[in-house]
């Protein structure tokens, strides 16, 4: 008997289970590799990209001109800290940090970031995953989001977003750096390995929107090697 014809009509975040997702991530060790999938000598470079773009949102900002830090920032899906340590904290008077799996944040405010812990340069660390995380209104300057968005569905992206907004004050952005899906049919692709979905630019865009979030800056990370895919970070601002 033939096989049954593929559903097409299937979304690829229906596929999404955050247990299984969770069970990957505990199963990594808290190690840079790990959160950037073998690819350590990346973040270097993402680091400074990241800290370039902010500076140039910066420029053109009113509310949020060059010169002192920013007063608190929150780093979405943080893992071990590399955003935060690497840049974040460089830049921002407190951090606080989201994050489901405890094993990683541990590891950051005992190890490397025990010290910045102890001033209160890392603020509050919450063990929850993105889509319970309920953020308190008029609070972040930044909202940063990192290789991480692909574990909520649509739909729980739309709702954190939405909440994302609320916590900004005013004049501050939620930025999202993430990978871009290259599919010829421009369709998401689900990662079975870490049980998360790679979207594309056309499908951030379409969320965005729904949320009334609107894009004030975009680009390409540059300096990654051809055969990863593209990465690209946009700065949001509540439009209107
Ligand atoms: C590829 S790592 C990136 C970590 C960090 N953002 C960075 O750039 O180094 C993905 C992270 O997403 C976390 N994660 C998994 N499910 C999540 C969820 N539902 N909400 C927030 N983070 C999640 C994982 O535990 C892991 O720490």
């Amino acid at each position: 008997m033939a096989d049954p014809p593929a559903d097409t009509s299937a979304q690829p975040d229906a596929s999404i289970n955050h247990a299984a997702a969770l069970a990957y991530w505990s199963s990594n060790p808290p190690t840079v590799n790990s959160m950037l999938g073998g690819h350590p000598q990346l973040s270097r470079i993402d680091l400074q990209s990241s800290a370039n773009f902010l500076a140039k949102l910066r420029r053109s900002s009113r509310t949020h001109p060059p010169g002192k830090p920013l007063a608190r920032a929150v780093d979405c899906g943080a893992g071990i800290g590399r955003v935060t340590l690497g840049f974040l904290a460089k830049v921002v008077e407190v951090v606080d940090v989201v994050e489901p799996v405890e094993k990683f944040t541990r590891e950051l405010v005992a190890g490397e970031g025990r010290g910045l812990k102890a001033v209160g340069k890392i603020g509050e660390v919450f063990n929850v995953g993105l889509e319970e995380w309920v953020p308190a209104d008029d609070t972040y300057d930044l909202v940063w989001n990192q290789w991480c968005l692909g574990h909520l569905t649509d739909a729980q992206l739309v709702e954190y977003f939405r909440r994302c907004r609320g916590a900004l004050v005013k004049g501050g952005w939620i930025v999202v750096k993430e990978n871009m899906s290259t599919d010829l049919e421009e369709r998401d692709v689900f990662d079975e390995v870490d049980n998360s979905v790679t979207r594309t630019d056309g499908k951030f865009r379409t969320l965005f929107k729904q949320c009334g979030l609107k894009i004030v800056a975009t680009e390409v990370q540059r300096g990654f090697p051809k055969e990863l895919y593209p990465v690209r970070v946009y700065a949001l601002q509540p439009d209107g």
